[in-house]
C-alpha cells in the first residue's frame, strides 16, 4: 500500500486567524467601496487575494537573514544571490530589484520605446501597464483553447505560434524589441507553457531578429507541469527543467514574491552583457546600486535560499497538490471552475456562476464581494475591472471571460482551510439565483484601476 503524501514541512510559528460576523463584513465591504484591496487584513478570515509576497519563509531563509550583509556595494548577500540566480537560471548577469514590476520597469526602460509592439502570451496587468505607459502595445497571442473554461489541454498558457509569427511578419524589424512569455500564464488561469512552446517562440524570435524574455514569477510551478505533463520530462529534475527553459531565452524578469517564497524582492537577468550594462543605468536610477537594487542584504540572502526552496520537488508536489485539492472540492459542489487547475490558484467562472449579472455590472467583482460577505474570504477579480479601459478609445475592455481567482499563499494554509473555503463558495453558489444587484464605478484611476477603484451597488 502506498502511504499518503503530505507537506514536506512542519510549523514552527503560528499566526492568528481573525474571525468576524457576516454583519461586520457587510459593513466593512461597504466602507471599502466594494473593493477588496481596501479591506484591512484583520477583516479577512482567509486571504486568497494573492500568492504574491504572502508565503511563509523557511527556517533556512530566516537563518540566512541573520547573516545579511548590509554593505552598500559588493555585499556578500549579493554574491550569495548571484550564485543562486546563476545556478537556477543559467544567466550570468543579473540586477536585483525590489519586486517584479520594478524589474519590468528596468528591463523595459532599456528595451521599449513609443510605438513598439510587445507580443507574447497574456501579459500580467503590471507588465501591460508598463508597456502601455511607454505608449507601446502589448499583443496577446495566447492559444484560443485558453478561453475554453473546461476543455482539457495540458498547456493552456501557450503562445499561438502562428499568430505570433503573423505579428512578427507584418511589422517592421526593430518595432518589436522583445517577446514576453509569462510562465505560468497567470491571467489565463495560472496555466503552464510547454517546453516545446518556449522553444518554438525562441525560434521565431531568432528568425525575426527580436529577443525573448520570460516573465518568470512562477517558473518553478511551470517546470513542475512540464515534468508531469510533457513527454520526455518525467525523469528530469525541476532545476534541470528550469535551466532548459531559460536556455532558450535572452533574459527574464522575476517577481521573487511568488516562486522564490520571499515577502518582497525581484530581479532581472540577462544573457547579453551590453543589455545588462544599459539596464544597469536604469537600475541605479530607479532601484539602487547594481549590487542591491532595492533589496536589503538580509532580503537578498532570504531570496537566495528561497530560489532553492521554491524549486524543491517535494514542496512543489504538495503546493500544486493543494491547489488541485481546492479545485476538486469546488468541482464536486458543481461550481464552474477553470480546468485543468492552475499552479497557484483556482479560478471560478463568474459569468456562469452569476448569470443574472450582466457584464457591465462586473459579475466577477460581485462574486468576490459575495464570497467575502459569506465566509470572510478575500479573492481577486480577474475580469473587466482588471482589464481596464482601452488606452485609445477609453472603452471598458470586456473580454470573453470574467473570473475570480482564489490564489493560495505558499506554505500558509492547511487543507482544512481549503475545506472551509470550498464550503463558503458553495454557500454562495446555493443562493446564486438571489444575487441580482451589480456594481458600478464611482471613481477610478486612469491606469491599473482595479487596485484603487471605488464601487457602489446598483
Ligand atoms: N508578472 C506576473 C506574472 C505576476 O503575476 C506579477 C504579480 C508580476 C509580474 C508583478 O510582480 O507584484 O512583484 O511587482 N502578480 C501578483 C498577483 C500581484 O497577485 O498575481 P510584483
Amino acid at each position: 500500500m502506498e502511504l499518503p503524501i503530505f507537506e514536506p514541512f512542519k510549523t514552527k510559528m503560528v499566526e492568528t486567524v481573525y474571525k468576524s460576523s457576516r454583519e461586520q463584513r457587510e459593513q466593512w465591504i461597504k466602507d471599502a467601496s466594494f473593493n477588496l484591496f481596501n479591506l484591512k487584513s484583520d477583516q479577512v478570515i482567509i486571504d486568497l487575494l494573492t500568492d504574491s509576497g504572502t508565503g511563509a519563509m523557511s527556517d533556512r531563509q530566516w537563518a540566512a537573514m541573520m547573516t545579511g550583509d548590509e554593505s552598500y556595494a559588493g555585499a556578500s548577500s549579493y554574491y550569495n544571490l548571484k550564485k543562486a540566480v546563476t545556478e537556477i537560471t543559467g544567466f550570468d548577469f543579473f540586477l536585483p530589484a525590489h519586486q517584479g514590476r520594478a524589474a519590468e520597469n528596468v528591463l523595459f526602460s532599456a528595451l521599449i520605446k513609443e510605438g513598439d509592439l510587445v507580443p507574447g502570451n497574456s501579459h500580467f496587468d503590471t507588465t501591460k501597464g508598463h508597456i502601455e505607459f511607454r505608449k507601446a502595445i502589448p499583443v496577446d497571442c495566447t492559444v484560443d483553447i485558453a478561453m475554453d473554461f473546461t476543455a482539457y489541454y495540458p498547456f493552456k498558457g501557450n503562445v499561438d505560434l502562428a499568430r505570433l509569427e503573423d505579428v512578427l511578419k507584418s511589422n517592421p524589424r526593430g518595432k518589436i524589441p522583445c517577446i514576453i512569455v509569462t510562465i505560468t500564464n497567470n491571467t489565463a488561469g495560472g496555466q503552464p507553457v510547454s517546453m516545446e512552446n518556449i522553444r518554438g517562440v525562441s525560434r521565431l524570435a531568432r528568425k525575426y531578429d527580436t529577443s525573448l524574455f520570460l516573465d518568470s514569477a512562477r517558473f518553478a510551478e511551470n517546470a513542475w507541469f512540464i515534468k508531469t505533463r510533457e513527454e520526455g520530462y518525467p525523469d528530469k529534475g525541476i532545476r534541470e527543467i528550469a535551466l532548459e527553459m531559460f536556455s532558450y531565452t535572452d533574459g527574464m524578469t522575476m517577481s521573487s514574491k511568488k516562486d522564490a517564497i520571499v515577502n518582497m524582492g525581484g530581479f532581472t537577468a540577462y544573457r547579453d552583457k551590453e543589455l545588462f550594462r544599459k539596464a544597469s543605468a536604469y537600475n541605479i536610477i530607479y532601484e539602487g546600486f547594481i549590487t542591491y537594487g532595492g533589496m536589503s542584504g538580509r532580503d537578498m540572502n532570504a531570496l537566495a535560499q528561497g530560489l532553492y526552496d521554491g524549486t524543491d520537488e517535494e514542496y512543489l508536489r504538495s503546493r500544486i497538490g493543494q491547489v488541485a485539492y481546492l479545485g476538486s472540492l469546488l468541482k464536486e459542489y458543481g461550481v464552474p471552475v477553470l480546468e485543468p487547475f492552475g499552479g497557484h490558484a483556482v479560478f471560478i467562472d463568474a459569468y456562469s456562476f452569476l448569470p443574472l449579472i450582466p457584464k457591465e455590472k462586473f459579475p466577477g467583482q460581485v462574486l468576490a464581494v459575495e464570497l467575502y460577505i459569506e465566509g470572510g474570504i478575500r479573492s481577486a477579480e480577474v475580469g473587466a475591472l482588471m482589464a481596464d479601459r482601452d488606452p485609445v478609445t477609453r472603452e471598458n475592455r470586456f473580454s470573453g471571460r470574467e473570473m475570480i481567482r482564489l490564489a493560495l499563499p505558499r506554505r500558509v494554509y492547511s487543507d482544512n482551510h481549503m475545506k472551509y473555503v470550498a464550503a463558503a463558495v458553495n454557500a454562495v453558489y446555493e443562493r446564486r439565483k438571489s444575487i441580482n444587484r451589480g456594481l458600478k464605478i464611482k471613481w477610478e484611476a486612469p491606469i491599473l484601476r482595479h487596485f484603487t477603484v471605488e464601487l457602489e451597488r446598483f
